[in-house]
C-alpha cells in the first residue's frame, strides 16, 4: 500500500549506486514502477545485469567500484549517455562484517570506511555535472551506526557518521544551486545482506524484534517509499536531513521491562 500516485516520477532518470541487491535494489524498482529511468551500479557485471533485467527491460546494469573515481564517473557517463541527465542519485553502496577493532587489520577499517563514505563522496562527486539542475535530489544510505555507537562495528561506525556529515555538507554546498541532498538511516530491514550478517539466526532476530518500539523488522518496500518521498516534489523544501526509517530503532533498547526486578510501575 503506497501513497504515491502512479506516474510520479515519469520523465525523470535515477542513478542507484549499490543498487543491484538488498535494500537499494529495493529502491531503484520503486523509482522504475513510478516511471523513472533507472540505472543501478555494483562491482559484479553478472549481478548489476541480473538487477537491471529484474527491475524491467528499459533498467541498465552497470559494472564499477565506488572506491574508484574513474570508474564511478565512467559509470554514471555511461548512464546519462544513454537515459539522458540525472534527476535523482542514491549512493547506498557498503559494505560490512562483525569484528572488534582489535580483530579488523588496518585494511579491514580502510576497506569499510573506502566503500561507504569514500565511495558516497566519489558518487556525488562525480555526478554533480550530470545532474538536472535545479531540481536534482540525492540521497545518501547511512545506518544508525552514525549516531549510536555498536560493538564490533568500529568500522561501519565511523564510515556511517561520515556520511551523515557530508549530507549535511553538501547539502549546503549545493542548496543554492538547487540541489538537494537527504539521506535514509535504515533500521534492520529483513532479509537483506546487512541482516544476514548482523543478525544471523532467527533467535538473534526475536531478540532484535523485542528491543524495537514497533516489535518487528522493516522491509525493503518500505524503506523505498523513504526514498520516493525524498525525491518528490512533496519534499521540495527538505534537504539536509536524514530520515529514519527505522521503526524507532534509534530511540534506544524498547525492552518491556514490566516484569524486572526495580522497574514494575508504582
Ligand atoms: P547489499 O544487498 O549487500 O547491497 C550492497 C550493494 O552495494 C550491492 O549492490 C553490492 O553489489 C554493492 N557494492 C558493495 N561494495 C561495492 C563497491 N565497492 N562498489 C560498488 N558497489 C558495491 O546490502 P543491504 O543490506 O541491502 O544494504 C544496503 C544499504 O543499506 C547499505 O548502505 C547499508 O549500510 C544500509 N543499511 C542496511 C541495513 C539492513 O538492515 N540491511 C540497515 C541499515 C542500513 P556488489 O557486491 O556486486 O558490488
Ligand atoms: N573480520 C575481520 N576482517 C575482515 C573480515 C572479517 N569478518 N572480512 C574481511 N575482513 C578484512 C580482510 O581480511 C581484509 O583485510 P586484510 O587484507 O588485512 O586481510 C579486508 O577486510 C578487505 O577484505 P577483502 O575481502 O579483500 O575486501 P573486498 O573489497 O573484496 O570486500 C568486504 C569488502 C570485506 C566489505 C566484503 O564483505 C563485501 O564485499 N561486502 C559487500 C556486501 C555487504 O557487506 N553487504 C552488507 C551491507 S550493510
Amino acid at each position: 500500500m503506497s501513497a504515491f500516485k502512479d506516474n510520479l516520477l515519469a520523465g525523470k532518470t535515477a542513478f542507484v549506486a549499490g543498487g543491484t541487491s538488498g535494500i537499494n535494489l529495493g529502491i531503484a524498482k520503486r523509482y522504475a514502477e513510478l516511471g523513472a529511468k533507472v540505472a543501478v551500479a555494483g562491482r559484479n557485471p553478472e549481478k548489476a545485469a541480473a538487477a537491471a533485467a529484474s527491475i524491467g527491460p528499459d533498467a541498465l546494469g552497470l559494472s564499477c567500484d565506488v572506491r574508484d573515481y574513474g570508474q564511478i564517473r565512467a559509470a554514471l557517463e555511461e548512464a546519462t549517455g544513454k537515459l539522458g541527465k540525472l534527476d535523482i542519485v542514491v549512493s547506498g553502496a557498503a559494505g560490512n562484517f562483525v569484528a572488534p577493532a582489535l580483530g579488523m587489520s588496518a585494511n579491514g577499517f580502510r576497506t569499510v570506511v573506502d566503500i561507504d563514505l569514500n565511495g558516497t563522496f566519489n558518487v556525488f562527486r562525480a555526478c554533480y555535472d550530470l545532474l538536472n539542475i535545479p531540481g536534482a535530489s540525492l540521497i545518501a544510505i547511512t545506518a544508525g551506526q552514525a549516531v549510536n555507537p555498536a560493538m564490533m562495528q568500529a568500522h561501519v561506525c565511523a564510515a556511517k557518521a561520515g556520511i551523515n556529515q557530508l549530507i549535511r555538507v553538501l547539502a549546503m554546498e549545493w542548496g543554492p544551486a538547487g540541489v538537494r541532498v537527504n539521506g535514509i538511516s535504515p533500521g534492520p530491514i529483513r532479509g537483506t545482506e546487512g541482516m544476514a550478517r548482523l543478525s544471523p539466526t532467527p533467535e538473534a532476530d526475536a531478540a532484535l524484534n523485542a528491543r524495537i518500539p514497533l516489535r518487528r523488522m522493516g522491509e525493503v518496500e518500505e524503506v523505498a517509499e523513504s526514498a520516493v518521498f525524498l525525491v518528490s516534489e512533496s519534499a521540495k523544501y527538505v534537504t539536509g536531513t536524514i530520515l529514519d526509517c527505522d521503526g524507532g530503532s534509534q530511540l534506544g533498547d524498547a525492552r518491556d521491562r514490566t516484569g524486572a526486578q526495580g522497574l514494575q510501575a508504582g
